[in-house]
């Protein structure tokens, strides 16, 4: 029987750089003859990334929206997570079910237990094995956001808003200090690559 992959999520603020991080991950895990598969979420299947179109442009209400983030999160972990997993492929996803916390209850103020329970349902035994939090403070994240994108939906939230889902990571990431690791991503590119490539050996 092959080795399972390793299940490695990134998450954080939005503007924290994670895309341009997830590509050298890629490139030094290939490096190290792993294959890996790059995935994200909202998204990920043909299905996931039409509710991803809905989820980031569509106004709805907060419990819907933490609904259909789930309903993607199943069509993906059972079309792409765990069959590449069971394969012993790397699987990296571009955020998971800590987004969920941080940005419809840290945000948007759905109750925690109600995700805990969507949590249980759609994957008990699923866990990813390293989570890398992208942290940076809010007032930097806004900056960036303003000057590299037009902003969907969640990046059109208020700073308060940024607050309370950034605090909720760092909760998360002082409850789970084994899968997690904190990246300072407000310093220089290389800094942040070289923390990154770190946290990724300690997992090899
Ligand atoms: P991205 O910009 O990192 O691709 O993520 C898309 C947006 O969706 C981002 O603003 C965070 C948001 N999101 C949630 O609100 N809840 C979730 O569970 C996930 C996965 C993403």
């Amino acid at each position: 029987m092959k080795n399972k992959g390793k299940f490695i999520t990134f998450e954080g603020v939005d503007g924290a750089g994670k895309s341009t991080h997830i590509e050298e991950v890629i490139s030094f895990l290939e490096s190290q003859e792993i294959t890996v598969k790059r995935t994200r979420e909202p998204g990920g299947t043909k299905l996931g990334e039409k509710l991803r179109d809905i989820l980031l442009h569509d106004e709805m209400d907060p419990e819907t929206e933490t609904l259909l983030m789930f309903a993607a999160r199943r069509q993906h972990i059972a079309e792409v997570i765990k069959p590449a997993l069971d394969e012993g492929i790397f699987v990296l996803s571009d955020r998971f079910t800590d987004a969920t916390y941080a940005y419809q209850y840290g945000g948007k103020h759905v109750a925690y237990s109600k995700i805990e329970t969507l949590e249980t349902w759609v994957h008990p035994d699923l866990k990813a094995d390293l989570t890398l939090l992208f942290d940076l403070p809010v007032e930097v994240s806004i900056d960036r956001l303003k000057k590299n994108r037009t902003p969907d939906k969640f990046e059109k939230e208020s700073e308060a808003f940024f607050n309370r889902l950034r605090n909720v990571y760092l909760d998360l990431a002082r409850q789970h200090p084994n899968r997690y690791r904190i990246i300072n991503a407000n310093q220089p590119i290389e800094s942040v690559s070289h923390d990154v490539i770190e946290a990724i050996k300690s997992i090899l």
